[in-house]
């Protein structure tokens, strides 16, 4: 018979394990109640898109549409692409089904990039994240960054900070990126292998550029926010003082453009240094006030943001505040040797009664079981053996305590709910 090989996940994809799943459910359920603080409201939409969706919301040319995505046809000669982020979806849904305005949403998704794998950098990754659309009040900016930021201190990351920059609106934009082309076309011979040849296409990409070469020639460069017209500039203006107000400091960051097509006035990045300098954004968004009409819409202002998940839990342990935000403790262990239905009555009721409880299957001996109980993290085993259930009686053990064979004492089995609201406390 040949030997099967075990099999593997996909590259730059990781199983969330026992070990690991607390960390992660706690991260989501705090996200939900800052969300819900913050009256947003989740939404679902499916892993899958017609792949027009992120051609036309974030821009066929970007990295992500034209390198990153996964994208197949299905049997009936459909073209999808697997979400490579959240924000088009959203605004495809919100454009679908026209909602009430301002419509805000907030979503835990996996999102799949065909990157190089690296610490920090996944093929697929997960992302908790709010979308707001039918405003463009600098105030719901200042409200989206601030969820952010104190969902982050939340967590107990002390070492975040945020940089801002403003695109502009399509025409400022514009302006930008005409002079930038020349400076670069100037400069070209200094530019990175990648940019020599493509900084004409599209030249905000060469901001992105984290090569030195290219850092060198555009911090010379022309600088976005000195193109903003004035209501532009009057927006930008109100979200910084907005941000100051509520004792957030924000770090104008001119070159933060980001790789979406969609951005426009406000982007933003949250940047944890505990995680040095390559994968260390933990969380970015911005203002995409022309996405709904890209994608067949009437013209409607919007902002979000997005934060990986992954990178998250990298900065909290990388800060050393990573325990658990979420107690996942088992609370009773029920050790039964009669091999009858006992331990199926009883471990039902405990459920039934709200308390974490786990029990041994296939007839183990008592020791075997006792180790079972002990590893399971429980506070305390419940004992039911052939004398306990002639006897209608149930024999308690705490595991926690120091002498546990101390604290081992036998009560009658419909006294059992009231003796562990007492020992466990609730
Ligand atoms: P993004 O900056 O591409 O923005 O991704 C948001 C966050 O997802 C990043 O800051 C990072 O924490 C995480 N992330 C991105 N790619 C990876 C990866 N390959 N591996 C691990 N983590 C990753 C967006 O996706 C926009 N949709 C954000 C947004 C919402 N803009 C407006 N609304």
């Amino acid at each position: 018979m040949s030997e099967r090989q075990p099999l593997q996940s996909p590259i730059g994809t990781h199983d969330v394990m026992a070990d690991q799943s607390p960390l992660w459910e706690g991260v989501v359920a705090h996200f939900a109640q800052f969300a819900y603080r913050f009256g947003f409201s989740m939404i679902h939409t499916p892993m899958f898109e017609d792949v027009r969706v992120f051609h036309r919301g974030i821009g066929e040319k970007s990295d992500v549409a034209s390198k990153e995505m996964y994208v197949f046809e299905d049997r009936g000669g459909r073209s999808y692409a697997l979400r490579p982020e959240g924000t088009a979806p959203i605004v495809r849904a919100f454009v679908q089904h026209q909602p009430t305005v301002p419509f805000r949403a907030w979503y835990v998704t996996p999102a799949f990039r065909y990157e190089r794998p690296q610490a920090g950098r996944y093929r697929q990754h997960h992302q908790l994240g709010v979308e707001v659309l039918g405003t463009d009040d600098p105030a719901v900016d200042v409200e989206v960054i601030s969820l952010a930021w104190r969902f982050y201190q939340a967590l107990g990351l002390t070492q975040v900070r945020l940089l801002i920059n403003s695109m502009g609106h399509v025409e400022c934009r514009e302006r930008f990126v005409d002079v930038l082309r020349e400076e670069l076309h100037e400069h070209r011979q200094q530019l990175c292998d990648d940019h020599r040849q493509s900084y004409a296409e599209n030249p905000l990409r060469v901001l992105d550029c984290k090569r030195p070469s290219c850092i060198a020639v555009t911090d010379d460069g022309p600088s976005l926010p000195d193109f903003l017209c004035a209501p532009c500039a009057d927006h930008f203006a109100r979200v910084r003082t907005g941000l100051s107000a509520i004792g957030i400091e924000s770090v104008l960051t001119p070159r933060l453009v980001r790789g979406f097509d969609y951005y426009t006035r406000t982007t933003f990045e949250f940047v944890a240094d505990a995680l040095g300098s390559a994968q260390n954004a933990i969380g970015g968004g911005g203002r995409y006030d022309q996405l709904a009409e890209e994608l067949g819409g009437k013209p409607t202002s919007g902002i979000g943001f997005g934060s990986g998940i992954e990178r998250i839990l990298l900065a909290r342990a990388a800060e050393g505040v990573d325990q658990p935000l979420i107690n996942r403790d088992i609370d009773i262990f029920v050790v039964d040797t009669t091999g009858h239905d006992v331990a199926t009555v009883l471990v039902d009721q405990l459920r039934g009664a709200g308390w974490a409880t786990l029990r041994a299957y296939d007839n183990r001996s008592m020791k075997s079981q006792m180790k079972l109980a002990d590893k399971s993290g429980a506070k305390v085993a419940l004992l039911v053996g052939p004398q306990e259930e002639a006897a209608g009686e149930i024999t308690i053990r705490e595991l926690r305590s120091a002498d546990f064979e101390q604290s081992q004492r036998v009560v009658l089995r419909e006294e059992i709910l009231a003796t562990l609201r007492q020992t466990l406390g609730k």
